[in-house]
């Protein structure tokens, strides 16, 4: 059982999620996931690594509609905990397993996996190393299909402020052209961003989805009576994202791995000489 010893002012934002079990804590929600879905169309066969996976909604999702096999990560055992309850319940275990796992130092071989998802979780992170670490596990030809937050414009210091507040001081949004130029840094190619969109203000929309999932419904209201501070908690996220929307946008930026390439003549030699792979 996940402890709740933890006062809800104790915890930082990824404590708050996990301890909650939040299964769509991305922006656009579950909605904006499956319309992702339908365009990027994992196939059967793929296996799917599913990056800082929380409860594991999208995984359990997808192994349900696609019937694919699927490995979900996260840093946060209570996370995984969850996910591994989800799967159970929705009766996908034969086809998906969660893992505690470090994104940054994945433990898989080099070019284990055909499609990397990923919602929410580079723009807290190192994102050259998180890519490379990425680019690394997938198959040449495997895709990395990445959800994020974008900054539609400069944020003024005081929207930055507030923001890391909320969801802690790495949270670190870029444009639309720098997320593409940090994926194509660590060399994948035909990047391009799928389905972009503002921040709208459906948090109705998103509240209901939120209610259908029975891993947040189930006990919110009893954390909420246990922990009065958590409603207001809630409440300063919601309220910051309501008032600074205009700033913000999301989209998937999607790439793909590219085939090894063949070594021409003088840099077969200067591999050879040098004693290292190009
Ligand atoms: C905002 S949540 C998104 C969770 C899930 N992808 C979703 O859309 O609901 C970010 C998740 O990333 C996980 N995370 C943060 N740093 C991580 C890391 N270095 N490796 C793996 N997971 C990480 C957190 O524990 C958290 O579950």
């Amino acid at each position: 059982m996940i402890s709740e010893s933890k006062r809800v002012d104790e915890m930082n934002y990824f404590e708050l999620i996990a301890w909650l079990g939040i299964g769509s804590s991305h922006p656009g929600g579950f909605p904006a996931t499956k319309q992702n879905l339908e365009v990027i169309a994992v196939q059967p066969e793929e296996y799917v690594l599913d990056a800082g996976c929380g409860s594991g909604l999208t995984a359990c999702f997808l192994a349900k509609t696609v019937g694919c096999k699927i490995l979900g990560v996260d840093i946060n055992p209570h996370m995984i905990e969850k996910a591994r309850l989800r799967a159970e319940k929705e009766g996908v275990t034969h086809l998906v397993e969660f893992r505690v796992a470090d994104v940054n130092k994945l433990p898989f071989s080099d070019n284990h996996f055909d499609i990397i998802i990923c919602e929410s979780i580079t723009v807290f992170l190192d994102k050259e190393k998180v890519y490379r670490e990425f680019y690394r596990v997938l198959k040449p030809k495997g895709r990395i299909a990445d959800l994020e937050m974008v900054i539609l414009r400069d944020l003024p210091p005081q929207v930055r402020y507030q923001m890391e507040d909320c969801f802690g001081s790495s949270t670190n949004p870029l444009s639309f052209e720098e997320w593409m130029k940090v994926v194509a840094q660590a060399g994948f190619e035909e990047i391009e961003i799928i389905n972009p969109q503002p921040l709208k203000n459906n948090s109705n929309v998103v509240f209901n989805e939120l209610k259908k999932d029975w891993v947040l419904v189930k006990d919110l209201t009893t954390k909420i009576r246990r922990q009065p501070a958590l409603l207001p908690r809630l409440q300063k996220n919601a309220n910051f994202i309501k008032k600074n929307r205009s700033y913000y946008g999301f989209g998937l930026v999607y790439g793909l791995k590219p085939l090894p390439k063949k070594l021409g003549f003088k840099d077969w030699i200067r591999s050879r000489i040098m004693g290292r792979k190009l």
